[in-house]
């Protein structure tokens, strides 16, 4: 396991240079190296790249998104819109030679402290996630659900209530 004290996390700049990165997914590669600092520049897609050691290790890649009301089992009881309001996870991984040291679980809270700030200035109930087959483990390992209607995708759309963890803070806040 790495430290979660040897591991930063920066926004992706054109001065990055990014040739070494290589996760088991070659869509995730490419994704970085093409198209991840285009998407940027037109606001489509924030990424934050994860160093330790001065070495890539990982990125995450947020946008802004929705979620239907139907397909979450922990929405609000009155709920009179189609849909909620959320931040996606667009894209997370983590390079190959570096898996399974608690660098997805860092990145996945750094993407969480992240909707926490959002949610502080515009409504945002969930965080969200479309994850491959083999990561949705990982994702409920850290609380997310996954959309029982549509488990058979390829992508399986998954959410994780910002909620309680709002609340959580905001009591820890306050002691
Ligand atoms: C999935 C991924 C992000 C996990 O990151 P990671 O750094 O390897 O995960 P961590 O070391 O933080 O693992 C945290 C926990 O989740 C578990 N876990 C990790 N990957 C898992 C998986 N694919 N399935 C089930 N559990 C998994 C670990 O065993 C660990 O559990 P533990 O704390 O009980 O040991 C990473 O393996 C990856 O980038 N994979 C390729 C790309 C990808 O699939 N990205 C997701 C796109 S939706």
């Amino acid at each position: 396991m790495i430290p979660d004290s040897e591991l930063h996390t920066i926004p992706l700049n054109n001065n990055h240079n990014l040739s070494s990165f290589n996760c088991l997914s070659r869509e995730l590669n490419d994704f970085l190296k093409n198209d991840a600092l285009n998407d940027q520049k037109s606001l489509i897609s924030r990424t934050s790249l994860c160093f330790w050691n001065d070495e890539l290790v990982g990125y995450f890649t947020l946008i802004a998104d929705t979620i239907e009301a139907k397909a979450v089992i922990d929405g609000l009881e009155h709920y009179e819109y189609r849909k909620y309001p959320g931040v996606k996870i667009a894209r997370l991984a983590i390079d190959s030679r570096f898996e399974r040291k608690g660098i997805g679980t860092y990145l996945l809270l750094a993407a969480i402290g992240k909707t926490l700030s959002v949610c502080d200035s515009i409504g945002c109930r969930y965080i969200l996630v479309d994850s491959k087959k083999n990561s949705i483990g990982f994702y409920q390992k850290n609380e997310f659900k996954l959309v029982e209607k549509y488990k058979n995708r390829e992508f399986v759309p998954m959410y994780l209530n910002m909620q309680p963890i709002v609340v959580e803070i905001n009591l820890e806040t306050k002691d």
